[in-house]
């Protein structure tokens, strides 16, 4: 049995990878190798992300493909994806194909709201508090004016501060709810910074204050914290043709395809256990972007799937109409993205994907990101409405299952040729690099 270790984070690189192989895996030679093998051979790079976390003992790679041919907003982009699943940037491009022969994608932004929180306990009059906090409230924009003198020069800062009562909801909880632009920042830091600058300011001018009684200015601060939950940080993307531009699609009527690509996003608008995998569809395509351009998916995630259930019913992020002949179908999703700090000058690979997006500003990044979400939508649900999934996602994913079996470089050519007009599955696979071999 393995017993805990104190001071992990103090060992040199080599051994705590030493000690990992030795207490958790059965081959530690062979996992000192594997670990090791991952090391950049550039020190300097190889140490810049050492030092992105604790503990670092090697780097896990991911792909990063690039998705051509996104028309938005009547400019060309090229998408880079960081993404393990195998149809997914395959899947981006044919998307954007299609729409770039019918007017590309057209998209707005809906608002730039950030929001961040100080929780706190109040046992008291509530009028009082109310009173206290119109006094305060300047005082609180005050004391952080070294943290927002910056951002307010570019424009941003602070746009609300508001008291709200929430003693319904739980015994003598208040909170500042507070409303932030960040302009070309996600805001995290920005925000967490003013929020603490507050809750000091809060708990300094609450001893000032004479209005209170001994029990009311025992106020306590639970938390200061910016909420990944942003509302009114929307961005709106859209494709849109007349429905006989869709073309007949695998045997399918263009009129019959538009008709299923709604009927599919109404059934994820009214059942949850749809709209979720629906969702999920789209995070495949705006993860990639997010994770490519250095941002927070994690923020994103949580952020979007709290927008798909604003209404009280978790629904589909996306939308499909067909009016007068023209079928619609957009996405609105809220988006809190950075195009500078954070690791957006620091990694080499973020850096790298902002200028093949063109160096974008942060609306223009949420726009972006937007339409591949979008994109990876039409994808999924062409594909589900008509061949349905596997014909595509197996083709993308055979030649993972021909690594695993340890196929040749030639028998992968080879087996590649005859998935072109045969069904893959993993079966299927297996048997025919079986054949394969045996004919040899
Ligand atoms: C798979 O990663 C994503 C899909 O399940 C999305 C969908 O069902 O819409 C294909």
């Amino acid at each position: 049995m393995t017993t805990p270790i104190e001071g992990f984070s103090k060992l040199t690189k080599e051994d705590k990878i030493n000690w990992i192989a030795q207490h958790y895996t059965k081959y530690s030679e062979e996992t000192v190798a594997i670990l090791k093998q991952y090391w950049n051979n550039d020190a300097k790079l190889q140490s810049l992300h050492d030092e992105f976390i604790e503990n670092t003992v090697t780097n896990f790679y991911l792909p990063l493909g690039i998705a051509p041919n996104f028309l938005i907003n009547n400019k060309l982009y090229a998408i880079p994806m960081a993404i393990e699943e195998s149809s997914v940037v395959a899947a981006a491009s044919k998307a954007a194909k299609f729409w770039q022969t019918r007017g590309g994608f057209k998209t707005s932004i809906l608002g730039t709201e950030k929001v961040g929180q100080v929780h706190f306990i109040y046992q008291g009059d509530t009028e009082k508090l109310t009173k206290f906090f119109h006094i305060v409230k300047p005082k609180l924009i005050a004391s952080v004016a070294p943290i927002i003198k910056n951002m307010e020069k570019r424009g941003g800062g602070i746009t609300s501060i508001e008291l709200r009562d929430k003693t319904s909801d739980l015994q003598n909880y208040f909170q500042l709810h507070c409303t932030f632009e960040t302009l070309d920042a996600m805001g995290a830091n920005f925000i967490n910074s003013c929020l603490e600058g507050f809750s000091q300011c809060l708990k300094d001018e609450v001893q000032n204050y004479n209005g209170f009684t001994d029990r009311e200015k025992d106020i306590e601060i639970v938390m200061s914290i910016l909420s990944n939950y942003i509302p009114n940080c929307v961005v709106k993307a859209e494709v849109s043709c007349p429905v006989s531009d869709l073309k007949a699609h695998h045997g399918i009527t263009a009129e019959d395809f538009a008709k299923k690509m709604v009927r599919a996003v109404n059934i994820a608008k009214v059942e949850p256990y749809r709209a979720v995998t629906h969702n999920k569809g789209i995070m495949n395509g705006i993860d990639a972007v997010v994770l490519a351009t250095g941002n927070d998916f994690r923020a994103i995630e949580a952020g979007a799937h709290a927008y798909a259930a604003k209404d009280g019913q978790y629904t589909s992020l996306t939308h499909a109409s067909i009016e007068k002949g023209v079928f619609r179908f957009w996405i609105e999703i809220p988006l809190a993205l950075g195009t500078v700090g954070g690791l957006t000058s620091i990694h080499p690979l973020v850096k790298l994907a902002l200028e093949i997006l063109q160096n974008p500003t942060a609306k223009e990044l949420m726009q972006i990101v937007a339409v591949a979400g979008l994109a990876q939508n039409f994808g999924a649900l062409r594909s589900l409405v008509t061949t349905g999934i596997q014909q595509g996602h197996m083709k993308m994913h055979l030649l993972n299952i021909l690594n695993q079996l340890g196929a040749t470089e030639a028998e992968k050519l080879s087996l590649v040729d005859y998935f072109k007009k045969h069904t893959a599955s993993h079966s299927a696979v297996v048997v025919a690099f079986e054949e394969l071999r045996n004919k040899k």
